[in-house]
């Protein structure tokens, strides 16, 4: 299908591709007031490789893209050639660009971190408790009309308090789950995560104060050091991780066998993070253990089983779609690319939110590859 394409300051420069129409208005107005042409592709299917060459032909400066395209060595040979300068995915994952070959081209790249951790981690909640308390099924039994009565025994479902909550990777996302988890469930943590410089236990030194004025046992949260120690002690475990080479199937068959019988595993990351036909069959084999997805391996394909599985829940990666958060993405990488075009620095702090106002600073606010640059 030939994909339309809509042009916003058609006597603008440089020239900068816009793989997918973006939530609300403001991201659109930073690379005008920038002084760019902005092509749009109203299209909703996902931009095929040769679709994104095609549309840089006349020439282009910039590109804000999305996380389910490729990015890789052929792609930005040609936006190099084309006189591209900067890219920046409406995603805080990068996993779709080969940043190597982009750092080597000296082509910068952003992403979109900070405005999506709460909204991430808010869903991640939710979808721990549709699995706990088998939301989903039980909302499909009603809509089927067989809700007769209310019998004590109908989709008994698990309680978290009290229980033992396990964060693989604990970064941002992560460790704002952990804060929901154990401040307003009172569950216990673990957290595995080999990079992590501050203690996530730090953060529950004033409640824990808290909860022993008020008589209640402190909560407990430890770092362990190996993976094998939080799959067998955890009752959920939650995946946060980046995707890369050493967490690609981070959760296979013999790790799904150290979890718990009835463990429930959660997945916000990237879906290769499972191996997701082991997941089907030990769901198959194991229907007391249970799973929560927003992402999946073969995104948006799923692997077979999967969606007859009554223990899972599946969701179309939404754990950043929130108003707020959209625009607010949309907003992040319009000014990563129009700053770089404008031939402002890098911004160096952590404050994402100054870029949403007006008068934000004269900076790219996020940019991955900075560092490798000299910049
Ligand atoms: C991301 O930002 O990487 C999420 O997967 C989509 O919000």
């Amino acid at each position: 299908m030939k994909n339309e394409w809509q042009i916003h300051n058609p006597d603008g420069k440089p020239r900068v591709i816009v793989s997918k129409q973006l939530v609300g208005d403001r991201w659109l107005e930073i690379l005008t007031d920038a002084g760019c042409r902005v092509d749009v592709c109203t299209s909703t299917d996902i931009l095929a490789k040769n679709d994104v060459i095609a549309a840089m032909e006349q020439g282009c400066g910039g590109a804000i893209g999305q996380l389910n395209e490729v990015w890789d060595k052929e792609i930005l040979t040609r936006f190099k050639s084309v006189g591209g300068r900067v890219y920046s995915n409406v995603a805080v994952g990068y996993n779709n660009i080969d940043m190597a070959a982009a750092t080597s081209f000296g082509i910068l790249i952003g992403n979109t971190p900070g405005v999506l951790t709460e909204t991430t981690a808010e869903l991640t909640v939710a979808l721990t408790f549709a699995v706990a308390r088998r939301i989903a099924e039980a909302d499909a039994y009603v809509r089927a009309g067989k809700f007769k009565s209310w019998q004590s025994n109908l989709f008994l479902g698990d309680l978290l308090r009290r229980k033992t909550l396990g964060v693989i990777g604990a970064g941002r996302i992560g460790s704002s789950y952990a804060r929901m988890m154990a401040e307003g469930h009172r569950m216990n943590l673990m957290y595995f995560n080999p990079h992590r410089n501050k203690p996530l236990e730090d953060s529950f030194i004033e409640f824990n104060k808290f909860l022993t004025g008020v008589g209640e046992k402190p909560i407990q949260c430890r770092r362990v050091e190996t993976l094998e120690e939080l799959l067998r002690e955890a009752d959920v475990v939650s995946l946060h991780t980046t995707l890369n080479e050493s967490t690609n199937h981070v959760i296979n068959a013999r790790r799904l066998r150290q979890m718990k019988k009835n463990a429930i595993l959660i997945n916000v990351s990237r879906g290769p993070v499972i191996d997701e036909r082991a997941l089907v069959d030990h769901c198959l084999k194991n229907l007391e253990f249970r799973a929560g997805l927003d992402v999946f391996e073969h995104e948006p394909e799923l692997t077979a089983g999967l969606k007859e599985l009554p223990n899972v829940v599946l969701l179309p990666h939404i754990g950043s779609a929130t108003h707020w958060t959209r625009q607010a993405m949309s907003t992040i990488a319009a000014r990563n690319v129009s700053a770089v075009l404008s031939g402002y620095p890098v911004w160096k702090g952590e404050d994402m939110q100054l870029f949403l106002e007006d008068g934000a600073p004269k900076a790219a606010p996020s940019i991955v590859n900075a560092k490798e640059l000299g910049l």
